[in-house]
């Protein structure tokens, strides 16, 4: 009696561990409506009442497809780039790595477009055996084209092809990476940067992007474990694009004072000179940061970290590594405040998004696993939005470990952190760095109809089940989680 008391528990809760050979994401977890309205779930549009096995009557509004979340099919595209994945070894510092390029390449070439204008990629896979996806991490694209394998659409197999189709809505840095089997395919190159430059041009006469990434344990700029050298005359203001493909956050500071412009892809407004400080960089999020090339013909240094730098100016001319500043710069009070272009002080919903560690299994194995408001993949919350909604979130991290919190499809608007208010520039991120023991209310408009990821950008983390899902009502996907596609989100 005495084991069987034991055991019964510890194989119900191996069994409900388990996620069937194909299922669909609206199958996981439980709806979590935020104490917003909750939809009729008898029209066979709210969670749950998804399409398999399932005869809506005629006086039953149907669920509206991701699938049918795309750009303007008439509209001709203005940039368009065929884009090639391949399983592959690299070649990094000298050593051989086995990893993913995309056109030959690790990171795969920049994609760059004009605000407004429509980007057309054309994806074939040729050789990468898991199969692949193109995520556009940070663009708010139509749901259709988020690239999330067993969502959105199905993985790529080798030889099979894919178009993505969407408009450049808003300029800023962003990157693309593979959303399938996305944890050993992103930390092996499968990636690259996309940039929206405004219709109104940019300021800097010298623009460039500085992809940091590590490589079997070996630290670059741009696929190279070098600094990179960017030429400038004296005094011209240069832009550096800083996006981290890590797994983990990251430091930047530089030699000289600096401005940082823009987070994840939105300006900051009215940004202040730095120095003495460092900026920290969560995995998945971006900098843009400004500094001058000295007048007097020597180069800045931007430390990408301790490992790696961009230096500007002249060719051949050199600057010191500048020691790494003790203290931080805060975004919770960088700038100066702007309207928000909504109203978070009195939401439609609040979540909770509480980031816990516990016991348990997680597809069957037993461990100390990520725990959100609880409870363990899969049966994770599926927040529950209407389309219009201003949504609070509040995240709380007692886990012991830093997560870098990235949502899809949405950009969020930093209200507080740890209970005090923010007074800078409104803080907008799609990836936001979330110590041990901090909590964080953020705000974002639901505006971008779909089934959107919500998920730990630490990929290792997400694999382990640090996933949940933000789905408008009367959404479902046709797609599904494993099944004959292989589709491996994670
Ligand atoms: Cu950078 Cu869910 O992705
Ligand atoms: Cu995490």
């Amino acid at each position: 009696m005495a084991t069987l008391s034991i055991v019964g528990p510890l194989a119900w809760l191996w069994q409900d561990s388990l996620v069937p050979a194909a299922y669909s994401v609206m199958d996981m977890g439980y709806p979590d409506y935020g104490g917003g309205a909750v939809p009729d779930t008898s029209s066979g549009g709210g969670h749950g009442g998804h399409m398999q096995g399932e005869m809506p009557g005629h006086d039953m509004p149907m669920p509206r497809l991701v699938t049918d979340m795309i750009a303007d099919p008439a509209r001709p595209a203005d940039v368009k780039v065929d884009l090639v994945t391949r399983q592959q070894m690299l070649t990094v510092a000298g050593r051989s790595i086995p990893g993913f390029t995309v056109n030959r390449t690790s990171p795969g070439p920049e994609i760059r477009a004009r605000q407004g204008q429509l980007i057309e990629v054309h994806l074939h896979n040729e050789s990468v055996a898991d199969g692949v996806t193109l995520h556009w991490h940070g663009v708010d694209v139509p749901n259709a084209m988020d690239g999330v394998a067993g969502v959105t659409q199905d993985a790529v197999p080798i030889g099979g092809e894919f178009t993505y189709r969407f408009v450049a809505k808003q300029a800023g840095t962003y990157w693309y990476h593979s959303h399938q089997v996305s944890n050993p395919q992103v930390a092996g190159g499968l990636l690259g940067s996309l940039v929206v430059t405004p219709r109104s041009g940019i300021a800097q006469l010298v623009d460039v992007s500085a992809i940091a990434h590590t490589y079997g344990g070996v630290r670059t700029v741009n696929g190279k474990a070098e600094d990179l050298r960017v030429p400038a005359h004296p005094g011209q203001r240069v832009r550096v694009r800083v996006t981290n493909t890590d797994n983990g956050p990251m430091k930047v500071w530089a030699s000289d004072p600096y401005r940082l412009l823009a987070t994840d892809g939105t300006e900051v407004h009215r940004p202040t000179e730095i120095s003495g400080r460092s900026v920290t960089l969560t995995a998945g999020g971006r900098a843009d940061l400004e500094v001058q090339a000295p007048s007097n013909g020597d180069a800045v240094r931007v430390q990408l970290s301790k490992a790696t730098a961009v230096i500007i100016g002249a060719p051949g001319a050199e600057a010191p590594v500048p020691p790494q500043p003790t203290e931080e710069l805060d975004l919770l009070s960088y700038g100066t405040p702007t309207s928000l272009g909504f109203d978070p002080t009195h939401p439609a919903r609040r979540f909770d998004y509480r980031i816990g560690r516990r016991p348990g299994f997680v597809k069957g194995l037993p461990g100390m696993w990520w725990s959100i408001n609880g409870r363990l993949f899969p049966h994770v919350p599926m927040f529950v939005v209407r389309e219009g909604d201003v949504v609070v979130m509040h995240i709380e991290n007692h886990s012991g470990e830093v997560h870098p919190m990235h949502l899809h499809g949405h950009h969020e608007v930093v209200l507080a952190r740890n209970g005090v208010a923010a007074t800078g520039s409104p803080w907008w991120v799609d990836s936001l760095n979330v110590l041990p023991g901090e909590t964080y209310d953020i705000a974002f408009v639901a505006n971008n109809p779909g089934i959107w990821m919500d998920h730990c950008h630490n990929l290792k983390h997400a694999a382990q089940g640090m996933i949940a899902h933000l789905m408008y009502e009367g959404f479902d996907t046709p797609y599904r989680i494993a099944g004959p596609a292989d589709n491996q989100p994670e």
